[in-house]
């Protein structure tokens, strides 16, 4: 629409003003993630957000994604102002894994090694040996693992059970969950498969430990798109939030991705798997926090230096 063409119009110039670049994630409105793309942005899973923030010239960050992302640009970029379209845009993991509660729960578990999963405040990230997201987090542990290290983990149990399935690793989880892709069920699921033997099951690690069971493939929302190419198939059943199909059919449009079912709903369900956070960013978020500095992330730099270290481990393992 006009309108909205006009909103990107404004936003591209006051990017330009500002010296800002955008930096969003696969489950953003496909406008935003458009214009993140038209204008020399990114668009990425959370570690390919924090990667692109950190090494970008610009002096403004505009995140729109979650607030442990836009904290997480913040902390690899103290000199960099880094704005979101909506303070309030947070995540369930984060909410589910308070810094007291975590604090008490590693100091009651010395031995172990500390590993969080990005969705996590900067104040758990500060007590945290590593932090990894969901595409690198099998790696590291596997590594942590090798090493003899028993691992605690927070907060995604189903994340945590993947990995620890995968790896063998000891690991002693924190019981949160995200809300959106606990939801996804499945029984249903693989009626679903049933009726669609020939489709392709992708499959976010935050899903419960039977979805994952169904998958042909489980991996970060990057890790799913790139795994559309190896499936000779035209039909794909996405279990993971449904901004991400955006992109997927964005880049195959001659392809179909359902919606995975959630509590007993099917593809007729047009608000379930979505995240009610990502959903808060908007283009008219994005143009008020450029024009008026609304929404700066601001921390405490002990805090910020305390979180830098096990993001940096991460990302130099990365490397
Ligand atoms: P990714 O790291 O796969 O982008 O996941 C982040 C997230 O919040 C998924 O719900
Ligand atoms: Fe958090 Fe889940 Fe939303 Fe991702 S989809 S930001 S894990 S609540």
């Amino acid at each position: 629409p006009a309108e909205q063409q006009q909103a990107k119009q404004r936003i591209h110039a006051l990017l330009e003003q500002h010296n800002a670049v955008l930096v969003t994630h696969y489950y953003v409105d496909g406008p935003l993630q458009d214009l993140a793309r038209e204008t020399g942005g990114c668009v990425g899973d959370s570690l390919e957000m924090a990667r692109f923030g950190a090494a970008h010239p610009a002096s403004t960050l505009l995140v729109a994604g979650v607030r442990f992302m836009g904290e997480t640009a913040k902390i690899l970029s103290p000199d960099k102002r880094v704005l979101m379209p909506d303070g309030d845009a947070t995540c369930s993991l984060d909410l589910g894994c308070p810094a007291d509660a975590f604090s008490a729960f590693c100091d009651a578990h010395p031995d172990r090694t500390v590993v969080v999963y990005a969705n996590t405040s900067a104040a758990v990230k500060a007590r945290a040996d590593w932090v990894v997201t969901s595409s690198i987090g099998e790696q590291i542990v596997a590594h942590l693992h090798a090493r003899g290290e028993k691992i605690l983990w927070a907060p995604d149990r189903h994340l945590g059970h993947y990995i620890q399935q995968q790896t063998g690793a000891d690991m002693l989880l924190w019981n949160g969950a995200c809300v959106v892709h606990d939801e996804f069920k499945a029984s249903e699921l693989a009626a679903l498969k049933r009726e669609l033997p020939q489709a392709a099951v992708l499959v976010h690690p935050e899903a419960p430990a039977a979805v994952a069971a169904l998958a042909d493939v489980v991996g970060s929302t990057t890790q799913l798109i790139a795994a559309i190419d190896r499936y000779p198939t035209d039909t794909f059943i996405v279990a993971s939030d449904r901004g991400i199909l955006y992109e997927m059919g964005a880049r195959h449009p001659d392809k179909r991705f359902l919606p995975a079912p959630t509590a007993g709903q099917g593809a007729a369900c047009k608000s379930c798997a979505m995240c009610p956070w990502m959903a808060m960013n908007s283009l008219a978020g994005i143009e008020q926090a450029l024009r008026h500095g609304h929404g700066e992330i601001t921390l405490d730099a002990a805090l910020a230096q305390a979180a830098r270290q096990p993001i940096e481990r991460m990302l130099q393992f990365a490397a």
